[in-house]
């Protein structure tokens, strides 16, 4: 047997007749940045996904080690580890969903885009391995900042002659869980009946959630207002100053991208109704990219929503959100472009 028979494809381990091969109804999903912080909790929540029949770990580092302590787990996923830039094509090929938390986090006194001059380049080696080895998967882009790196990855497969709008998707869950616990809090409802959607994109004052549309409807006072949209907004921050250095969100943000994976999987098997927010090309505003509800489906995000009628303080948030994204995407464009 080979050392490891976690790594790699065709393992003597693995009958060729077996159900773990893949079976009738799961799907094929690449975790790229899989043994960081977000990447473990993340493979480990996926290989509960009884949606994924094939689940592969890739990273620059330590993705052996992450691969054969998850694949003991004892659910449906077969998963396979991959190491090094040089295993990148195995760990794309013939993948429905790539899933892209690769690239260094924030620490305190950083915005996210400080994260650019790194994680830019890392988001662009990984989408031309993309456009190469799987080009009509399902891309969720979790790296920051994701208000220019999502435009990164567009202009990446566009010169590779690939590009499908609807297919790349900038995960913006997160925005929305904390909203839906923060709302929940103030409300004393369980979060879980709570929907709050969470449009612009995903960095301070572009995270814009809409309290006017809260599910189930509901009014806030304007000091509740502004209490709820700052914390929301600055979530992300109040994690990265908790933790001290050692990082940023990790385990709430695996919880909120296996929630939209799932979202995104449910949509390709063809699921109606599904509906999450995500930061995609869009016509909502004059903008390139914006963040709204979508509808998933078989071809991705097939309907982009418009945004619904604002009140004053949303109007007011949007014209500031889409000042700063307006800059953050024209930086991601012109890094591929000049
Ligand atoms: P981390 O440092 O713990 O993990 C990142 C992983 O990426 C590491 O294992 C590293 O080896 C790997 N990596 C680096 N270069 C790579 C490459 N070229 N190919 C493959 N893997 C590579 O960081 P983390 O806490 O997991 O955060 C990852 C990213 O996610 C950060 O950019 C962070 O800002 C972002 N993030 C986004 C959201 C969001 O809501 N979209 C939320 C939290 C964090
Ligand atoms: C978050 O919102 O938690 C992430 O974007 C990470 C960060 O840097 O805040």
């Amino acid at each position: 047997y080979p050392s490891n028979p976690q790594m790699g494809e065709g393992s003597m381990l693995e009958r060729t007749n077996c159900r773990a091969k893949g079976g009738a109804a799961g799907f094929k999903v690449a975790i790229l940045g899989a043994a960081g912080g977000i990447g473990q909790p993340l493979a480990m929540l996926m290989k509960m996904n009884p949606l994924v029949s094939v689940l592969h770990l890739y990273d620059v580092v330590n993705s052996p080690g992450v691969t054969a302590d998850i694949s003991h787990m004892d659910t449906g996923a077969v998963v396979r580890g991959f190491l090094g830039q040089s295993e990148l094509e195995g760990a794309l090929t013939g993948m429905d969903l790539v899933i892209i938390p690769a690239g260094i986090p924030r620490k305190p006194g950083m915005t996210r885009d400080d994260l650019f001059k790194i994680n830019a380049g890392i988001v662009r080696t990984l989408c031309e391995g993309i456009a190469k080895c799987c080009p009509n998967a399902i891309v969720n882009l979790i790296s920051n900042p994701v208000n220019s790196t999502v435009p990164i990855a567009a202009e990446v497969f566009k010169k590779a002659g690939t590009y499908d709008p609807k297919k790349l998707l900038g995960v913006t869950s997160l925005d929305v869980v904390r909203a839906n616990t923060f709302v929940a809090e103030v409300l004393g409802l369980d979060p879980r009946e709570v929907e709050v959607p969470v449009v612009g994109g995903h960095a301070g004052v572009t995270i814009l959630p809409l309290l006017s549309q809260v599910k189930p409807p509901c009014s806030f006072t304007q000091e509740e207002t502004e209490y709820l949209t700052k914390r929301i907004q600055d979530g992300g921050t109040e994690v990265v100053e908790a933790k001290k250095g050692a990082g940023s969100a990790t385990l709430s943000m695996a919880y909120a991208a296996v929630k939209f994976a799932d979202v995104c999987l449910k949509g390709l098997r063809g699921d109606a109704g599904v509906v999450a927010c995500a930061f995609v090309a869009s016509q909502v505003t004059e903008l390139p990219f914006f963040a709204s509800k979508v509808r998933l489906g078989r071809m991705g995000a097939e309907e982009v929503y418009q945004l619904g009628p604002l009140n004053e303080y949303e109007r007011i948030g949007l014209q500031k959100a889409k000042k700063e994204l307006a800059e953050s995407i024209q930086k991601g464009i012109s890094f591929i472009r000049n």
